[in-house]
């Protein structure tokens, strides 16, 4: 029995094998299939149950990154489920119109399980029903890229050594939903690109082949104010931007990676930030559907005034450690009042790649260096690429969920900084 206002989702993490563009089929893991999951999608207002199930030989957990939910059913490391096991999750959707994932957040091995293929998208629609001034119709002017670089080793099998790079896996092949080499069919004159960095180290700057302008519409936690005209946009792990394009017919375009702008990291190849990767060709039919253009104003952000911080802390990021210390499972680093408004700094103290999430919560970015933050980091966030050395001011508001039982994390989403204890804990009491 489905009762209205509630959403069933069933997941299953299993193995699989996955041809992934190379004609090989490599061994993989995935959600209800081979490779990645199903794009989950509900309303805000919804209640959304969720049956995971366990399949693989190890313990997992799934995670909903972005979610704004209670900390018991958030599926972070505490929320181990045995191989055969299940887990049901219950939640209220309570925050805007987004495009959301999901993703394992087992406590040392999140790089492997998301490496091999557990990843999907989550996007919440406003609870009036898609918004129609945008393309939304999914599949056909508004497509999920899940975008991830991976490595294949003489066997067609995933490489696993990450060599000991600084930052963890970084592949020689981009992959755009699961496939190298990809195209999607355009038959409208706008097309909407969910873009998710859902690598595990590597930062993209995202930009067309022919350098083109197009219009990003929506950040981590939703839309943008107005939409910010760019030919590129940066994504490191674990965000996402939502982008309109202008295609003429016939055309051919594809989105490329230029390598990301990393700031002052030192030897910008070894991060993987002067690679120009092909990750999608768009191919525009002979006869496109007009779209509606992209409204000038798409949505309000309400403000919010760092002076009336309720409290204030400070993350500095080095090594593997957050202000001087790893991940404890028993140790709770920051413990908030529900509701309460707070500002955390932070910043990185290595000439190398690292960036910032915070579960739970949508945040503002107030400042970066005591400056006002570029257009593209002035939306909702719930992660940050942090430029070495520079202080990112995060304004945030925390829910009603009180649990002083059951932690949130915070940490890098560079995934082996993370599983190599990058991370901490806070409780909303
Ligand atoms: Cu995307 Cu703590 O995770
Ligand atoms: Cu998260
Ligand atoms: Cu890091």
């Amino acid at each position: 029995m489905v009762s209205p206002g509630v959403r069933e989702f069933a997941l299953t993490a299993r193995e699989g094998t996955h041809d992934m563009g190379t004609g090989v089929a490599t061994p993989t893991w995935g959600f209800n299939g081979d490779h990645l999951g199903p794009t989950l999608r509900a309303r805000s207002g919804e209640t959304v149950r969720v049956r995971v199930t366990n399949d693989l030989p190890e313990e997992t957990t799934v995670h909903w990154h972005g979610m704004h939910l209670p900390a018991v059913m958030d599926g972070g490391p505490h929320q181990m489920i045995e191989p055969g096991g299940t887990w049901e999750p219950v939640w209220t959707i309570d925050q805007p119109a987004a495009s959301l994932w999901y993703h394992p957040h087992p406590h040392g091995a999140t790089e492997e399980h998301v490496y091999r293929g557990l990843a999907g998208m989550f996007w919440i629609d406003p609870d009036e029903g898609p918004d129609t001034r945008l393309p939304h119709r999914y599949g056909v002017d508004d497509v999920p890229v899940v975008v991830q670089d991976k490595r294949l080793d003489d066997d067609g099998e995933l490489d696993l050594d990450d060599q000991g790079l600084e930052i963890g896996l970084l592949g020689d092949r981009v992959l755009a939903n699961g496939t190298w080499g990809g195209h999607v069919e355009a038959s409208t004159e706008l097309l909407r690109l969910r873009l998710l960095n859902g690598s595990t180290a590597r930062t993209y700057g995202l930009g067309f082949s022919d350098d083109r302008d197009f219009d990003v519409v929506a950040t981590d936690g939703g839309l943008l104010e107005r939409p910010v005209a760019t030919t590129r946009v940066r994504l490191s792990p674990g965000e996402r931007a939502e982008v309109v394009v202008r295609l003429a017919p016939a055309e051919r375009v594809r989105l490329v990676s230029y390598g990301a702008e990393l700031g002052d990291v030192v030897i910008p190849s070894v991060f993987g930030a002067d690679d120009v990767i092909d990750v999608l060709e768009i191919r525009a039919r002979d006869r496109l559907e007009p779209s509606p253009p992209v409204p000038e104003v798409l949505t309000s952000i309400e403000r919010l005034d760092p002076s009336a911080a309720d409290a204030r802390r400070e993350w500095e990021l080095e090594g593997r450690e957050i202000n001087g210390q790893g991940m404890d499972m028993d140790r709770v680093d920051a413990t908030v009042t529900a509701g309460a408004l707070e500002q955390w700094t932070v910043r990185s103290r290595n000439p190398y790649p690292h960036n910032f999430h915070v579960h739970d919560v949508q945040f503002r970015v107030v400042a970066v260096d005591g400056a006002p933050p570029p257009p593209l980091l002035a939306g909702l966030k719930d992660t940050v690429y942090l430029e070495p050395h520079v202080s990112y001011d995060l304004l945030m508001r925390f829910g009603d969920h009180a649990d002083p039982e059951h932690p949130y994390m915070f940490h890098c989403h560079l995934l082996l900084h993370e599983d190599d204890g990058m991370m901490g804990q806070f409780v909303v009491v």
